[in-house]
C-alpha cells in the first residue's frame, strides 16, 4: 500500500538534499545484496531522522534495529563531539555488514554496536538517553517503550517507526501480529500520561515522542 503518493514522494526527494556518498553506498549495497531492503530507512527519512538529531545535539544516542546501519550513521550526525550511540541488531549477519559501514564514517569512534536480543542488551546499557529510535520487531514495541521510558531524560525523544504497519493499522480490527502490536502500540502511547505523542505521517509513519518532566533537571 502506497500511503503517501508517488508522486508527492518522488517531489520530495528531488526537492530535499542529497545524502552523503557513504549512505548512499549503504542504501546501494542493501539494494543489491539484501532481500528486506525495503526496511532500510532511505533518503528522505534519513534525512529527518538526521536534521531531528541536530536539532537535538545529543549526548546519548539509542538505537533498537541497525540493519545494515543506515539510520545509525544519519542519527550520528547530530551527536554531540564527546556523544555517543548505542545500537542494538539481533542478527550477526546484518550486525556484521552495518560494522563494516561504521568503521568506515566519521563517527566510527563514537558508534557502539550490540549484537544481540534487544531484550537483552537494554537492561545493560545504563545510560541517560536524549534519543531513541525504535525500529524493531514490532511486537515488542511497547515492551521497549516501558524498558526505555525510565531512561530517557525529561524532555528527551523516542521516535518509533513504522507506526502505520504498512498501512495495515487503518483497518478497523487489524489483523496480522505486528499490526495488532502497533496499533496497541499507538493506543497505549495516546493514552500514556507521561509523555506527548506527535504521529508523522512521513514513509510508513513516525511517532514522535517526548518524556514530559522537567528539562532542566538533567542533561542537556
Ligand atoms: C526495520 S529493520 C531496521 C532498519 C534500520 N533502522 C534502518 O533504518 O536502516 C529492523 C531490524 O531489527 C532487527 N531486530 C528484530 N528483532 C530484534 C530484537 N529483538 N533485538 C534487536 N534487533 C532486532 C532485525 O534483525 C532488523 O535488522
Amino acid at each position: 500500500m502506497d500511503i503517501i503518493s508517488p508522486v508527492a514522494w518522488q517531489y520530495a526527494l528531488r526537492y530535499s538534499s542529497e545524502t552523503d556518498p557513504l549512505l548512499q553506498e549503504i542504501e546501494q549495497y542493501t539494494q543489491q545484496h539484501h532481500r528486506e531492503a525495503h526496511m532500510l530507512s532511505g533518503q528522505l527519512q534519513g534525512q529527518f531522522l538526521s536534521l531531528f538529531s541536530r536539532l537535538l545535539r545529543p549526548a546519548a544516542i539509542l538505537e533498537i534495529g541497525t540493519f545494515t546501519g543506515y539510520s545509525a550513521l544519519c542519527l550520528a550526525k547530530g551527536l554531540r563531539s564527546n556523544g555517543q550511540l548505542h545500537t542494538i541488531e539481533l542478527r550477526e549477519a546484518e550486525a556484521t555488514i552495518a560494522r563494516q559501514f561504521f568503521d568506515r564514517s566519521a563517527y566510527a569512534g563514537q558508534l557502539h554496536l550490540h549484537q544481540g536480543d534487544a531484550r537483552s542488551v537494554l537492561p545493560e546499557l545504563l545510560l541517560s538517553w536524549d534519543l531513541v529510535f525504535m525500529d524493531a520487531d514490532k511486537v515488542s514495541y511497547i515492551d521497549y517503550f516501558n524498558m526505555i521510558l525510565p531512561s530517557v531524560r525529561p524532555g528527551g525523544f523516542i521516535l518509533a517507526d513504522n507506526v502505520f504497519f504498512h498501512g495495515q493499522v487503518f483497518a478497523p480490527t487489524p489483523t496480522g501480529k505486528s499490526a495488532k502490536a502497533i496499533a496497541a502500540f499507538n493506543e497505549y502511547i495516546k493514552a500514556h500520561q507521561g509523555v506527548e505523542v506527535l504521529l508523522l505521517p512521513i514513509r510508513d509513519g513516525i511517532s514522535v515522542i517526548q518524556k514530559k518532566g522537567d528539562v532542566n533537571a538533567e542533561g542537556v
